[in-house]
């Protein structure tokens, strides 16, 4: 009995140092899984007018709570990707039903290919972030890709359109681009 108690602490120790590590490396060295509220996610998709059997990509797809909204709401193909292992360890137990989603752990620079073929790409990072990655996003999409962002915005391009919607509580703007 004493090593069944023994076994689920060291279990509930290893889950917390797993829990605390990823966030810590998400924040430290790319951008904290903070995810945004499924509504915010709709609202996001509706404004890019998102439609059935599209490809929407989410970059840096945390939960996958994006994945599921474009898959589940709105018919598409999605495809995420996550670098973090908890949340894309969460994402992949969320989803594993969802034949339309399709999630790859790592950095989202993989997924150059695959941009080319998006309809619409989703991004919930930081300005930052988005200024760090806008040239080659913008290189690697094609010409009618509808591009949404929500909270934060890219410092080159202007947004074709914008609207607002409320995320963890907050007005938040959204942000629409298209490359030409
Ligand atoms: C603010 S969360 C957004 C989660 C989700 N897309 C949403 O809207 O709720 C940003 C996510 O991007 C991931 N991320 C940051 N940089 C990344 C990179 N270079 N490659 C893959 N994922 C990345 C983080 O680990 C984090 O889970």
């Amino acid at each position: 009995m004493l090593y069944f108690i023994f076994a689920i602490e060291i279990l509930f120790l290893l889950g917390f140092i797993f829990w605390v590590g990823s966030h810590l490396y998400s924040s430290i060295f790319h951008v904290p899984y903070v995810n945004a509220t499924s509504s915010a996610i709709f609202d996001g998709l509706k404004f890019a007018d998102l439609k059935k059997d599209e490809n929407f990509i989410d970059l840096g797809s945390g939960r996958g709570d994006a994945l599921i909204v474009a898959s589940r709401d709105f018919g598409a193909n999605a495809s995420g990707f996550e670098i973090s292992p908890l949340p894309f360890l969460l994402s992949k137990i969320k989803t594993w039903r969802r034949k339309n989603i399709k999630i790859t752990f790592g950095d989202f620079k993989k997924s150059a290919e695959i941009l080319k073929t998006a309809d619409v790409v989703y991004l919930y990072l930081l300005n930052e972030v988005l200024a760090k990655i806008e040239d080659w996003l913008f290189e690697n999409i094609g010409n009618n890709t509808r591009v949404v962002t929500l909270a934060f915005q890219f410092p080159k391009h202007q947004p074709i359109k914008i609207s607002s919607t409320k995320n963890l509580g907050r007005q938040t703007k959204i942000f629409l681009y298209q490359k030409s």
